[in-house]
């Protein structure tokens, strides 16, 4: 791959990083394609936690790449849009937990990115926004559909519309970002809660996350059905009894992953 670099570590986390910095790590079509690529081959052996960053000190993904999308067509654009759908719901359906660490500018497109991640740290140099509209379109990578279920439909709206862009802290005050870390922080900062999640019940959080992507697409009672059965099925795994054995015997789990 030309664009993306994909780092297994051994405590279970994995980094991919858009690597495009002379454009700032814009999205042109084989970055989209690439970013999906590396996802899929990830799920053949699934790490515990998966980070997504941009490479270099200035930018997460400074968004689509305008000059491309400036020679599309309608055809080519629907193309491109659905590329980004099939990226970024394999980064929200991934099994494992993901976490957007924004190391800069996160605007369009790279917005879009880091929304389909579970969780997003920001330095407090990055900058968040969907410019679209200034350029006479619209987000067109799942933003229309991610924020408003992020941060509510006023706020996102107004993002939308006005194509401001927001400063970290105001991000986090959005809820769009969970915290903001000092400038060159945000991959350390999601290492360090990365390797966190990764200590846990791997089958746990696996599950949990599944439970948590539920409440976003179905009524309440569904949900709660969905998570009573999740609950119940995490009792036949090895991780369960050692996690509550170790409780009980006041000793430290050592979870399997089974
Ligand atoms: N698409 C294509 N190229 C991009 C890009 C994008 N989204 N964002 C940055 N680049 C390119 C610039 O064209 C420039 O390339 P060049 O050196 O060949 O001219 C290079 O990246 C560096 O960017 P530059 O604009 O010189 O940096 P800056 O610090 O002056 O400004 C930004 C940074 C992010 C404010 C500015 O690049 C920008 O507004 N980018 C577009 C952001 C956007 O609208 N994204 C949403 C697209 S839907």
């Amino acid at each position: 791959m030309d664009f993306v670099k994909v780092e297994r570590g051994d405590d279970g986390v994995t980094v991919l990083t858009v690597d495009r910095q002379d454009k700032l790590n814009s999205l042109n079509p084989q970055v989209v394609e690439e970013i999906g690529q590396a996802l899929l081959e990830l799920q053949e052996e699934p790490p515990r936690v998966i980070i997504v960053t941009g490479a270099g000190e200035r930018a997460f993904v400074a968004g689509a790449d305008i000059a491309v999308m400036n020679e599309m067509s309608p055809i080519e654009a629907k193309r491109f849009a659905e590329l980004g759908h099939a990226a970024t719901a394999l980064l929200d359906r991934s099994p494992v937990p993901t976490i957007a660490a924004i190391n800069g500018f996160a605007l369009g497109g790279g917005c879009e990115l880091a929304l389909a991640c579970d969780i997003r740290i920001a330095a407090e140099n990055a900058l968040l926004g969907f410019p679209e509209v200034t350029l006479g379109i619209l987000p067109g990578l799942g933003g229309t559909q991610r924020l408003p279920r992020l941060v509510g439909p006023g706020i996102a709206k107004e993002m939308i519309f006005s194509g401001r862009r927001l400063k970290a802290e105001e991000a986090r005050m959005v809820n769009l970002v969970n915290r903001v870390v000092p400038e060159g922080e945000a991959l350390n900062a999601a290492r360090e809660l990365a390797g966190e999640i990764a200590a846990n019940g791997p089958v746990a959080v696996r599950h949990a996350k599944a439970a948590a992507n539920k409440s976003q697409d179905v009524d309440l009672v569904s949900g709660l059905e969905y998570e009573a059965d999740q609950f119940a099925l995490l009792f036949a795994t090895e991780d369960a009894r050692e996690g509550m054995g170790a409780f009980v015997e006041k000793r430290k789990a050592d979870f399997k992953g089974r």
